[in-house]
């Protein structure tokens, strides 16, 4: 019987490393199709930025699509087959219930899919790059489920700085996501504010809402574009704050040194990324390096937050 777990764990191990790979691939060529065709790799650049949306051609490329889609399609069976081996014969935990709602976050993606193929909605392009993000960090944490001892998974106590060093990290990504979905990188090519405003104003925060349409890109200046850089870099600056706090204290302990060195050297390069992808006037492999990372980085924090404390 404990042969036949361990072979289990082995297998669930192996599979859900293959499928960080796969969420990672997924991630990388979905922000490529994204911001390639009118997004910030677009030519003749800064003209044809969001081009999409009023009609011009599409200049999405066909082998990023087909490559995006037969991945996408791979990882979501061996998400079930992941699932199976999780649960059958007896649920194996808590490695069941990572890759539970790894699935259910695959399923949840693909419906949202369905809605995407209109550029004026932001909401599917939104929760599409959060979701990636959701299951770099899912199929990340079902591995490690796996390999976990469970003689040394006794429960910590993580810094309170952490828990809101994460929701501010989701909230700066939510907020960089938005900047990506409603074209409104070209609002705010300065730094370190937009053009000498250092708060949003009044008219700019209705951005904030996913809900609402968009119809031509966000010129310089534009209100809501302006808002959500602004904010953008005001949580990334709070969150590299208390990331970096709580990574330095994680130094501390010889269980979670790793886990807090890998946080505090992602949390550093998603900050130089940010202001590079702004210094190059948005180059466009700088913007997916910068999207790959956060992923990254969100995965580190959790694995911090959850990590043993022996
Ligand atoms: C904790 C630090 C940061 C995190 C977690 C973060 C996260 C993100 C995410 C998830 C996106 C959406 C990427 C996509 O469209 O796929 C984004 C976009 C963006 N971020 Fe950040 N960011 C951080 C810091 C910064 C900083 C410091 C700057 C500049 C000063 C910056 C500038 C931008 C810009 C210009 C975009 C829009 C790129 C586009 O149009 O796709 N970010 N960020």
């Amino acid at each position: 019987m404990p042969e036949a777990r361990s072979a289990r764990l082995k297998r669930i191990k192996i599979l859900a490393w293959v499928l960080t790979l796969l969420a990672l691939l997924i991630l990388l060529v979905s922000a490529y199709i994204r911001l390639r065709g009118a997004g910030l790799g677009c030519s003749p650049w800064p003209d044809c930025y969001g081009e999409l949306l009023t009609g011009a051609a599409n200049l999405h490329s066909g082998a990023a699509r087909i490559l995006h889609r037969s991945v996408a399609s791979l990882a979501l069976v061996l998400g079930f087959v992941l699932v199976a081996q999780c649960l059958r014969p007896f649920p194996i935990q808590p490695a069941a219930r990572w890759a539970t709602a790894l699935l259910s976050l695959m399923i949840v993606l693909t419906f949202v899919g369905l809605f995407s193929s209109d550029p004026h909605r932001v909401w599917p392009g939104f929760i599409n790059i959060l979701g990636g993000a959701g299951l770099v960090l899912l199929s990340w944490r079902t591995a490690l489920a796996a390999g976990a001892d469970p003689a040394r998974s006794s429960p910590r106590r993580p810094p309170p700085l952490l828990h809101v060093g994460l929701g501010l990290l989701v909230l700066t990504m939510a907020l960089g996501a938005l900047i990506g979905v409603r074209y409104a990188a070209t609002a705010c090519p300065s730094l370190p504010g937009c053009s000498g405003v250092a708060w949003p104003a009044a008219a700019g925060w209705s951005a904030l809402d996913p809900f609402t349409g968009i119809v031509a890109a966000a010129g310089l200046g534009d209100a809501g574009g302006v808002a959500l850089h602004l904010l953008h870099r005001y949580c990334a600056l709070a969150t590299l704050l208390l990331l970096g706090v709580g990574g330095v204290q994680g130094l501390a302990r010889p269980a979670t040194r790793p886990s807090a060195i890998l946080l505090l050297v992602l949390m550093m390069v998603q900050f130089a990324l940010g202001v590079l992808t702004v210094m190059s006037g948005f180059s466009l492999w700088m913007a997916i390096a910068h999207s790959v990372c956060a992923s990254l980085l969100l995965a580190a924090t959790v694995q911090l937050l959850t990590r043993p404390a022996a």
